[in-house]
């Protein structure tokens, strides 16, 4: 398995198969699991071998598969499965913390993200100390020997700024710090984060994983060490594990991320070009496009733009009309779906911030990001072009 390529790994890997032999995927809904004698029940509890199980919020055979599948597609040693992207976040940063600890983070970040960092990690004395993540003096000089962990979202949302991650790493590994990348924007199709010096990986698989918008879910990827170690008995005791359905859903839905994401992909970037220099519009934020301030390092980390893409209408106003005129674009506030969707983080996903943060970050009023779905390139840039005349 090891010298296949992601789609094949993302077809076959991490499969168990029960003793009917089946091909699609079994879902094993059980919490529990049955011990023949109360030796192996205590057995267990001391040692659980490869494929014994004890309850489902320690592990369950369909999110086993689910870890292992996406742990190969990502080249990573191991994965925990949790129940939905904000418990990886949380979960991966207060498995590794303790009061007296400092971090050092990127402020563009997803508000949920953010409000971890900047609320809840401070309440347990956590220092966290805010840079600009596109800029490496900034990493520099906040980067300190007692920093345990460097933060950052590899493409932020919603501004699309793009983070230098073998950047960022050379310089936190030297104050030996952990490298954890929140790499949504990424997606695994397109991600080299391990290649490029991440220690840990994070997904929210409720975007591209799952890709249907059905399933909350999120991932924590790293080292055996650092994955069965640190991650799963925190994890595991507090409760934020995912379930065995949502696993199986995931699990088939990894079957074809490539050839989804690759699609919005291309068509993302067929409607960033095609807006790019539009009357309506102040802005046109896409990292596939050579205007992109960090279109070099991009193309270089991860080949492509990506599946999102902003817009600037100049107003809340004027993105309101637009919005209020979408008739493939959904109003709503995921991404990586199969349907397309429009956000106005200002008002909706980052509502939360201050005026001057939201400023700071490039989140306007005007603002709206697109998740580019499934549906013909072509449709969706003529119900973006209709909209934006009424605007
Ligand atoms: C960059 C990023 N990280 C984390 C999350 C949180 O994921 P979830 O909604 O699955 O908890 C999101 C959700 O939008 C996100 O965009």
């Amino acid at each position: 398995m090891t010298t296949w390529n992601k789609r094949t790994k993302a077809v076959h890997a991490g499969t168990r198969r029960s003793q009917y032999n089946e091909v699609s995927e079994a879902i094993f809904l059980t919490q529990g699991f049955v011990y023949d004698t109360a030796e192996d029940a205590q057995a267990r509890f001391v040692k659980a071998g490869p494929d014994e199980f004890i309850y489902a919020r320690y592990g369950n055979p369909t999110t086993a598969m689910f870890e292992d599948r996406i742990a190969a597609i990502e080249g990573a040693e191991d994965a925990f499965a949790t129940a939905s992207g904000m418990a990886a976040v949380s979960g991966a940063l207060m498995a590794v913390l303790k009061a007296g600890d400092h971090v050092v983070s990127a402020r563009a970040l997803f508000g949920s993200c953010l409000y971890v960092l900047e609320e809840v990690l401070t309440r347990y004395g956590v220092e966290v100390t805010f840079v600009d993540g596109t800029d490496l003096d900034q990493w520099r000089a906040a980067l300190r020997p007692d920093t345990k962990v460097a933060f950052f979202e590899s493409i932020s949302n919603p501004a699309l700024e793009v983070a230098d991650i073998a950047g960022i790493a050379a310089l936190a590994h030297a104050q030996g710090a952990l490298v954890m990348v929140d790499n949504v924007f990424a997606t695994p199709v397109y991600s080299r984060a391990f290649e490029l010096g991440a220690d840990v990986v994070i997904y929210s698989a409720t975007k591209h994983i799952d890709g249907q918008g059905r399933a909350l879910a999120g991932v924590i990827l790293g080292s055996k060490a650092f994955i069965r170690g640190t991650v799963e008995p925190y994890m595991k005791h507090t409760g934020g594990s995912m379930s065995p359905f949502t696993a199986w859903m995931l699990v088939k839905g990894l079957e074809h991320m490539d050839l989804r994401v690759r699609a919005q992909a291309a068509s993302a970037l067929h409607i960033a070009s095609a807006l790019e220099g539009h009357p309506k519009l102040t802005r046109v934020i896409y990292p596939g496009l050579p205007s992109h301030p960090q279109h070099d390092l991009c193309v270089a980390q991860m080949g492509v733009g990506g599946t999102v893409l902003a817009i600037d209408t100049g107003s809340q106003e004027a993105s309101f009309r637009m919005l209020n005129a979408l008739g493939i674009f959904l109003i709503s506030n995921n991404l990586g779906d199969a349907k397309s969707i429009a956000t106005p983080p200002a008002s909706t996903t980052h509502q939360r911030l201050p005026a001057d943060q939201k400023a700071h970050l490039g989140i306007t009023p005007g603002l709206i990001r697109l998740s580019v779905g499934l549906e013909d390139a072509d449709d969706l840039l003529a119900d973006l072009k209709q909209a934006l005349d009424q605007a």
